[in-house]
């Protein structure tokens, strides 16, 4: 897991010797963004003709490739799209974000890129230069794979990227650099974890794989096995991986603070179902496979915590992976069931396919145990928050501080979550006539199913903890061909909202 080196610099783009250069381009007149001036100048007024002539029309992402001959010392002019002059100094930072990741990946096969796109020299800097830094970085992706020859024509990504800055020696921007590897490092952790095949990555590999990573980075950690899952009485956990050979685990990893006296509590928990085939309640063939990624809660989760072990924020944080492989089998749990949660909940079983419920349900009750001041969870938990919100935008829930630090966070990141309700409607139709609660709507009823999900998972949260409950069973993961800096696969989200509350809070 290579990513591309970086490195700053404020000599003259049009003089930078490397294989390719990028500029932004404004819709409308075409013009050169800021950042682009000397370029420009150096096709002797004749860029935006040129570029209009190729096509180019600056929509955002837009990328226009052509030979500079002999014009610039770059071989090769990249345009990418930024949309509407902006009405602020710089674009707004997504649009940058995505159109960086854009133009780095269409570079493939060049070894050094230089990026003058548009930097201000302002109290703004430090925020453009991390969405440009971000955008290069995750757009430069990609994931190894399996295949046992090289193939033709397939061109490696970007070696070196040299960013083009005001000026290079400033210390803030020296900090988001190192800041965008770290964020970078982790966020192609995750979309690795999340792109393995099944087969690859089962409970017990999945958890050695994060321990041995957490542990290189310096973060306390705690496997549990299957044998003390049972005795510790995890019953969720223990439930929904006995339909697998390749047992459950719930990995614990632990970052303290150095010199802070009673830092706040943060909790991070993550659904880790390797796969999930649904269980006996068993999923449809088609797009069964894309469950490979049903782990990309705890990937995410994971990945955070291997960022904030070397970002050092001042408060204490714990992750916790909950690990399993939703099989259907002799031993698998049965709808009926009715099974006891780590906090002593007796859950009745309707759907073995709402498993994620029952793994999480122990994990954060497990962090409440362990005091938390805040709890954010995340899962890709349900196919309603797909229907609901798309596959852009998370579904959010929980506690109002905490919500609303989350959905503010995603929107700086660009990685949005809208707020969604825990209506009391919802918990009434989740009534068990044996139980404490089931663990779907009694009547399989699957309306408002995303609501569902964090009524249930409600249960396992202390009175007194913040909490967000992140539904990423969109966003987790993008099917489709790569676009911006998401490639196909695992995206990373919501890496980079996690790391932005722990920094706020
Ligand atoms: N992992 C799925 C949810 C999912 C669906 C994620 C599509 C990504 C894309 C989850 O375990 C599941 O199966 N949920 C059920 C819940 C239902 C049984 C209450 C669902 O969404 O149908
Ligand atoms: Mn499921
Ligand atoms: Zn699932």
């Amino acid at each position: 897991m290579t990513q591309p080196s970086l490195s700053l610099v404020d000599s003259d783009p049009a003089e930078l010797a490397v294989d390719a250069i990028v500029i932004g381009l404004q819709d409308g007149a075409l013009l050169p963004a800021p950042g682009a001036e000397s370029i420009a100048a150096a096709f002797d007024g004749r860029l935006t003709a040129t570029l209009a002539l190729l096509g180019a029309t600056g929509a955002p992402g837009e990328v226009t490739k052509l030979a500079t001959l002999g014009t610039v010392a770059a071989p090769l002019l990249v345009a990418v799209g930024l949309g509407d002059e902006p009405a602020g100094p710089a674009p707004e930072l997504e649009t940058l974000r995505r159109g960086t990741g854009a133009a780095v990946r269409a570079l493939a096969g060049s070894a050094t890129v230089a990026l003058a796109l548009p930097l201000p020299d302002d109290e703004g800097a430090p925020a453009v230069l991390r969405a440009v830094l971000e955008g290069a970085l995750l757009g430069g992706y990609r994931f190894a794979g399996y295949k046992t020859k090289p193939q033709k024509g397939r061109r490696d990504p970007v070696g070196a990227l040299q960013v083009h800055v005001p000026d290079a020696a400033d210390a803030a921007a020296a900090a988001e650099l190192v800041r965008a590897e770290v964020v970078a490092r982790a966020v192609r952790q995750a979309r690795d974890w999340v792109n393995m095949a099944p087969n690859e990555l089962r409970p017990p590999h999945f958890a050695d794989l994060v321990a041995a990573a957490a542990g290189e980075a310096g973060l306390a950690v705690e496997v549990l096995d299957l044998d003390q899952l049972k005795a510790g009485g995890y019953g969720g956990i223990v439930a929904v991986g006995q339909g697998s050979e390749a047992p459950p685990r719930l990995v614990k990893l632990t970052y303290t603070p150095e010199g802070v006296a009673e830092p706040k509590r943060v909790a991070l928990v993550g659904k880790g179902i390797t796969f999930d085939t649904g269980g006996v309640s068993i999923k449809p063939a088609a797009g069964m496979w894309e469950m490979k990624s049903d782990m990309a809660g705890a990937a995410a989760v994971g990945a955070a915590m291997l960022a904030i072990a070397a970002l050092k924020p001042g408060v204490a944080v714990s992750g916790y992976l909950a690990i399993a492989e939703n099989m259907p089998s002799g031993s698998a749990y049965r709808p009926g069931d009715v099974i006891t949660m780590f906090n002593g909940k007796r859950v009745e079983v309707f759907n073995t396919d709402a498993e994620g419920r029952m793994v999480l349900g122990d994990a954060m009750a497990r962090a409440c145990a362990d005091g938390a001041d805040y709890l954010f969870e995340t899962s890709t938990l349900t196919g309603g928050q797909v229907i609901s919100l798309g596959k852009r935008i998370a579904g959010l829930m929980g506690s109002a501080e905490a919500t609303e630090l989350v959905r503010t966070a995603g929107d700086v990141v660009g990685e949005p979550a809208w707020p969604m309700p825990l209506p009391d409607d919802v918990r009434k139709g989740m009534e068990s006539e044996i139980a404490d609660i089931c663990q779907t709507n009694s009547s399989l009823d699957r309306a408002g199913h995303m609501l569902q999900g964090g009524v249930f998972l409600r249960e396992f949260v202390e009175p007194g903890v913040e909490w967000a409950h992140i539904d990423i069973a969109g966003p987790g993961y993008h099917a489709g061909e790569a676009t911006g800096y998401w490639t196909k696969g695992g995206t990373g989200v919501p890496i980079r909202t996690l790391l932005q509350v722990v920094e706020t809070l």
